[in-house]
């Protein structure tokens, strides 16, 4: 019998490339995405626990579910995810209305614990069994036929960043075995997929070992390279200190590896870096900076930065910006720091928060400055988009850059999939706008 299932998800691309393969693997006990989250038969959050109050955002949410379910036939209602993982039994107990509580490394057990389901028995899953789960995920169709698809290599992280939830919610390090990396790349080409972001917590910190030969993530870039079809390449999140060498050198040989590098440096100061754990000084990310740009001037870095971590001083925060005259980031995201439960940073004494939401505000304004000035370099120039697909409710194209910046345009539906020239004619801080070049032809 059809049923239907409806995955709500939260948090980054990691959770994005999982949803779609719990979707791969239910549809082969009758379950069909629905769009209509208002009547389906299972409804899953796949949650994020990175920043403040991810438990209560699930609460809410569920708290909507309920409403649409008033009255009629209540769905079975899972939590996946990185909350699911941190807060197992906490979630299940809270709420009756919750009947499964899965953690990001167990979805190879979701067939099972649905097919067995029976109301009123809660079911908590989260033990940390990466092995298992990519095996599982390698016999199970990649269905992703969209222009631009993930591709998860690498999961959890060693690194353990004072602030940061990603090792307790994802567990250990774990690399895909390469072939199967490539095996599902493969599928994906056959899908009709033109792009492929790489995948992993520290994605740069791939390392496979087969036969006495090594693998990183350089070599699944060239390879995935030889694909014909495949017209793009990108990759993400990487750390600073895994930028080895033959990783930068890929952006002067590979034309289809995107000149944009988004690489995380959290603070411009060597005292917060160094409280935060993060194992590498400004320095050491400036070699990199200069390294890269050096073997290929048009690459753009963007960059992560937490705002108020604890003891941050004036002169910590003037540090970071001093760093942004250094190095011009692009497309860059910025948060306060949020305490998370279990971490060393989460006891420390908070900065006041009047003087980091200051700190925010300052920071903010230089970076989308620079957006804005980056989006307005281009008004009047020609450039290449990857077409992704149509606007729904306009008669517009909307597709993507080298630099990952959205492009809305006019034109026809067989361009979606082809590189096409835009002439962009205006911008503003999140998108330019433009039209197709003359006597381009859609592939
Ligand atoms: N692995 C990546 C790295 O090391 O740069 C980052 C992955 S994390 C999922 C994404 C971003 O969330 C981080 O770069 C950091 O800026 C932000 N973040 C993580 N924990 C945070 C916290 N407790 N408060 C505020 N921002 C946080
Ligand atoms: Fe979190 Fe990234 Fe640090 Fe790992 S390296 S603990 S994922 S911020
Ligand atoms: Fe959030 Fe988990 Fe990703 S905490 S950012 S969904 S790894």
């Amino acid at each position: 019998m059809k049923k239907k299932v409806f995955i709500k998800t939260f948090g980054c691309q990691m959770n994005e490339y999982d949803s779609n393969r719990i979707y791969d693997s239910i549809s082969k006990i009758g379950y069909h995405k629905s769009d209509d989250q208002n009547n389906v038969d299972c409804y899953i959050l796949n949650t994020c626990h990175i920043r403040d109050k991810a438990k209560e955002k699930v609460f809410h949410e569920i708290g909507r579910v309920k409403k649409i379910y008033r009255g009629k036939n209540k769905p079975i209602m899972v939590v996946a995810g990185c909350v699911a993982q941190a807060e197992n039994q906490e979630v299940l107990n809270r709420d009756p209305y919750i009947d499964i509580v899965i953690g990001p490394q167990s979805y190879h057990k979701m067939n099972d614990i649905l097919e067995n389901h029976i109301f009123k028995k809660k079911i908590e899953e989260t033990e940390f069994d990466s092995v298992s789960k990519f095996r599982y995920y390698d016999e199970i169709e990649n269905k992703n036929d969209n222009v631009s698809a993930y591709l998860t290599i690498q999961e959890g992280c060693d690194k353990f960043c004072h602030f940061c939830v990603v090792p307790y919610t994802r567990g250990p390090e774990y690399s895909r075995p390469f072939n199967q990396i490539i095996n599902e790349a493969e599928q994906l080409v056959k899908n009709g997929v033109k792009e492929i972001t790489l995948l992993g917590q520290n994605v740069n910190a791939y390392y496979f070992k087969a036969n006495n030969k090594e693998y990183r993530i350089s070599d699944l870039i060239n390879h995935i390279d030889k694909f014909n079809e495949i017209k793009r390449i990108r990759y993400t999140t990487s750390h600073p200190k895994d930028m080895t060498d033959d990783l930068i050198e890929c952006y002067k040989k590979n034309k289809k590896l995107m000149p944009f590098v988004h690489l995380p440096i959290q603070s411009g100061s060597d005292r917060i870096l160094k409280l935060m754990n993060r194992k590498h000084k400004v320095e050491d990310y400036l070699e990199v900076y200069f390294k890269i740009k050096k073997l290929n001037p048009d690459v753009e870095f963007s960059s992560d930065f937490i705002i108020g971590y604890p003891g941050e001083s004036e002169k910590d925060f003037s540090e970071t910006m001093k760093l942004l005259e250094k190095i011009r980031f692009v497309n860059s995201f910025s948060f306060i720091f949020s305490p998370r439960p279990g971490t060393t940073a989460s006891n420390l004494e908070m900065v006041d928060s009047e003087i980091s939401k200051k700190r925010l505000i300052i920071i903010q304004e230089k970076l989308f400055n620079n957006q804005i000035e980056l989006n307005k370099s281009m008004e009047g120039k020609k450039i290449e988009v990857l077409v992704e697909n149509k606007m729904s409710d306009q008669n517009k194209l909307f597709g993507r850059n080298k630099y990952l910046s959205s492009v809305i345009f006019k034109g026809s539906e067989n361009h979606i999939g082809s590189l096409v020239n835009v002439r962009i004619n205006n911008s503003n801080q999140n998108t330019l706008f433009g039209e197709i070049e003359k006597n381009m032809k859609a592939a």
